[in-house]
């Protein structure tokens, strides 16, 4: 048995997946966000803890007789967010997270200073990133810059509660920007820029290798019988890509989650900084992976539906199937952006309002406008380079077959719908459990089985081509007005 651990942005969800990886049983606790200032998105790294223990637990009670079997643990979380420790483990700060905006300032001055974090990171130096919110926590808190002994990714602080080890796998890791991400080995020169060194970052192990074993006192918690290994495990967009088995080069999907990414797995390092394409490891060995993300997809759903009162489910199937776009358009740049236009002051807004316009309207043109800064990434992606022929469909949002729908006819691309979309970060987590548990990655990482596959609509096609040409000229106009 092996359990996937995932720390999502909105919640932390556990699953037990037997040794043929069917599902067993499942856990979510809510987390909050907390945004002290515009622009600021934070964490405490304690209630990923609480919420950990609480889906364990949950485990435990639902399924007391299987936990002793357990023998691999793996990790996914989001990506990219700064948890600081001081020298006894302690976190001193609020983890400043993936789509945190306050370091642009250090983002134009890094880049400046040292051009290695495009060469060896490989990326543009956005402020989702880790390394410019240490250069901003150096600048604007030297006292607690100081005192910081251990800087780890939020599923890392977690690994840290589980065995007492400070480790990082390659695709979390390369998405601090201190790493040499060809090499797979963290870079003493990017590092140094932000006034760190090795001693201050975890070990590096790969997502399916074993990063050490839960602790004893857990193991008599939840009735384990030998102590599970932790394995690395991943960044969320690498875990779900091991969930729906796109480990092997060109294997792509889209993933529409709090953010919204396109994810392509390449042979090799592939870093494509102009677009702000991002280029990772992947989760397995010798793997890389590129993606395009956007930083509100079901966030931008969710600010309308706590605007409507009306739940994401009830905006989204009041729409029916959609016969076009939408006369209204939205930029669904409610935080900024990063792929293409690596913006974190660009605000969202909409356009084409009438007296006509209603709820279903918007939540129309927020689909659409989620679609449209897809279509962006896409552009990004094939100007570096990669094919998309089809991509696997994950994440909340993949539960509209609409939102499917307009995604496809608007990439051009099939694209498929496994019968779990849901669960894609949690079982790559599981299944990179499993690879370290077996000490293999053969035969782990297979295909999910699909609940449909949906094709572009000949009728929408040419209609949303059109009207992506329109939105594209919304940002230039937006960012000309200074919204
Ligand atoms: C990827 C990114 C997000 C987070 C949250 O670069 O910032 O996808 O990992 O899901």
């Amino acid at each position: 048995m092996f359990i996937g651990l995932d720390i999502g942005t909105s919640s932390v969800k556990a699953i037990l997946i037997g040794e043929d990886q069917s599902l067993i049983a499942s856990a979510t606790a809510e987390l909050t966000v907390q945004r002290p200032h515009p622009g600021w998105s934070e964490q405490d790294p304690e209630s990923w803890w609480t919420a950990c223990q609480l889906v364990m637990d949950s485990l435990k009670d639902q399924v007391p007789a299987e936990m002793a079997a357990v023998t691999g643990i793996g990790l996914s979380g989001h990506m990219h967010g700064a948890t600081l420790l001081d020298e006894t483990g302690k976190p001193l700060r609020p983890c400043i997270l993936w789509n945190d905006g306050r370091s642009g300032r250090q983002c134009t001055e890094l880049a400046e200073r040292e051009p290695k974090f495009m060469s060896l990171g490989g990326n543009l130096v956005m402020p989702g990133f880790t390394a410019p919110k240490l250069q901003w926590v150096r600048e604007n808190e030297p006292e607690i810059f100081a005192k910081t002994a251990m800087v780890l990714l939020p599923k890392d602080y977690v690994r840290f509660r589980l065995t007492g080890e400070y480790a990082g796998d390659m695709s979390d890791s390369a998405g601090t920007l201190w790493m040499d991400v060809a090499r797979r080995d963290w870079s003493d020169d990017l590092l140094t820029a932000t006034g760190l060194s090795r001693e201050n970052m975890p070990r590096l192990v790969e997502g399916s290798e074993s990063s050490g074993s839960l602790t004893g006192d857990l193991c008599a918690r939840w009735d384990f019988e030998t102590a599970p290994v932790v394995a690395g495990g991943g960044g969320d967009n690498a875990a779900s890509a091991c969930g729906v088995g796109a480990v092997d080069p060109g294997s792509a999907f889209v993933s529409l989650g709090t953010s919204g990414v396109l994810f392509v797995t390449n042979d090799r390092f592939s870093p494509n900084v102009e677009g702000a394409v991002h280029a990772f490891c992947h989760a397995v060995p010798d793997t890389w992976h590129q993606m395009g993300v956007i930083l509100s997809a079901t966030d931008s759903l969710n600010w309308l539906s706590g605007l409507v009162k009306a739940s994401p489910e009830t905006l989204t199937s009041g729409l029916g199937r959609v016969a076009g776009p939408s006369s209204v358009a939205f930029l669904p740049y409610l935080g900024g952006e990063r792929t293409p236009h690596n913006d974190v002051e660009i605000r969202a807004g909409f356009a084409g309002i009438s007296h006509e316009t209603d709820e279903s309207a918007l939540t129309h043109a927020v689909m659409d406008g989620v679609a449209f800064a897809l279509k962006d990434c896409l552009e990004a992606l094939s100007v570096a380079g990669t094919r998309i022929d089809r991509l696997l469909a994950v994440g909340g949002g993949s539960r509209s077959r609409v939102w499917l729908e307009i995604i496809a006819s608007l990439l051009h691309v099939p694209v498929d719908v496994p019968v779990d979309g849901d669960f894609g970060a949690s079982l790559g987590a599981a299944r990179l459990g499993q690879a370290a548990a077996l000490q293999t990655t053969d035969g782990i990482f297979g295909k999910p089985a699909l609940k449909t596959s949906i094709d572009p609509i000949r009728d929408l096609t040419e209609p949303y081509a059109e009207a992506y040409g329109r939105w594209r000229k919304l940002y230039p106009a937006f960012k000309q007005a200074g919204f």
